[in-house]
């Protein structure tokens, strides 16, 4: 089939949350989304929502990034931009940590992370343009205590970011991290990390609980073309929180 004409985005873990806020924000900018998630029906919403497109994706399971890579070719001929937002975002004192849920974490995270740049970035070199933005977290800054398998791969996630733009910039793909800080997503509202914004707040410069439509247009920015001098860096977007 003929190239789409639009430029087309690749947003992981977009059925809800921060994912959900980056593709709505990342459509405005008449770019084509696709929505990879494990959660069909919200991420069939979001995607009829901005017109997009929709494929059901465990990140984590190799087969099925296959399979996301090669829908969105055969449907599109085109992968611009791709957002690594999916996770498991957990909450585990480390006394109670095992391996087990230690590589659960990993498996979606850091794997995840790997699977997917690496089923789309071949795509990107061979068009000589990319936009890969990863979505890393300022608990990695923090060093925030109750979920250290999550922090150690959010840390793997910048280093990920800070090697691979160094391998990539000859084929015109710039690679960039963003950090947010608590953003009170679906994931969070439903979860233990909701009592966190009561320590967090009074630490940002702002006094309002971070949502995820502060976190998305950073992110946007970074997928653009004009963002095209920017690569390797991580960018904390936590209401002031944190200093990187
Ligand atoms: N919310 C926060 O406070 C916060 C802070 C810092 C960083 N982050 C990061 O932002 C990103 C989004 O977080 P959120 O709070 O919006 O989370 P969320 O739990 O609200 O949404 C996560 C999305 O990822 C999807 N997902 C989970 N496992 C998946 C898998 N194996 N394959 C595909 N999709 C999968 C879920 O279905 C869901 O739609 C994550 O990378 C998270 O680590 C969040």
């Amino acid at each position: 089939m003929s190239k789409h004409e639009r430029r087309v985005a690749i947003v992981t873990g977009a059925a809800q949350g921060i994912g959900a806020a980056i593709a709505r924000r990342i459509a405005k900018n008449d770019v084509t989304v696709v929505i990879a998630d494990v959660n069909a029906e919200k991420g069939e919403a979001v995607a009829a929502e901005l017109s997009g497109h929709f494929h059901r994706t465990d990140v984590s399971d190799a087969a099925a990034v296959q399979g996301l890579v090669d829908d969105v070719m055969a449907t599109y001929g085109r992968i611009d931009i791709l957002v690594n937002d999916a996770a498991i975002v957990p909450f585990v004192a480390w006394e109670d940590l095992t391996f087990e849920e230690w590589r659960r974490v990993m498996a979606v995270n850091v794997d995840g992370l790997f699977l997917v740049t690496k089923a789309v970035s071949r795509h990107m070199a061979d068009a000589g343009y990319g936009r890969i933005v990863n979505i890393s977290s300022n608990t990695f800054v923090a060093g925030t205590p109750n979920a250290n398998h999550y922090v150690s791969g959010k840390g793997a996630s910048i280093g990920f970011t800070r090697s691979l733009a160094s391998e990539l910039g000859k084929d015109g793909i710039t690679v960039n991290s963003v950090a947010p800080g608590l953003t009170e997503s679906e994931g969070v509202k439903a979860g233990p990390h909701n009592e966190g914004f009561a320590y967090v707040v009074p630490m940002q410069a702002f006094n309002r609980k971070g949502q995820p439509e502060d976190i998305a247009p950073a992110v946007a920015f970074l997928t653009t073309e004009e963002a095209g001098w920017v690569t390797g860096q991580l960018l904390v977007v936590d209401g002031g929180h944190t200093r990187n």
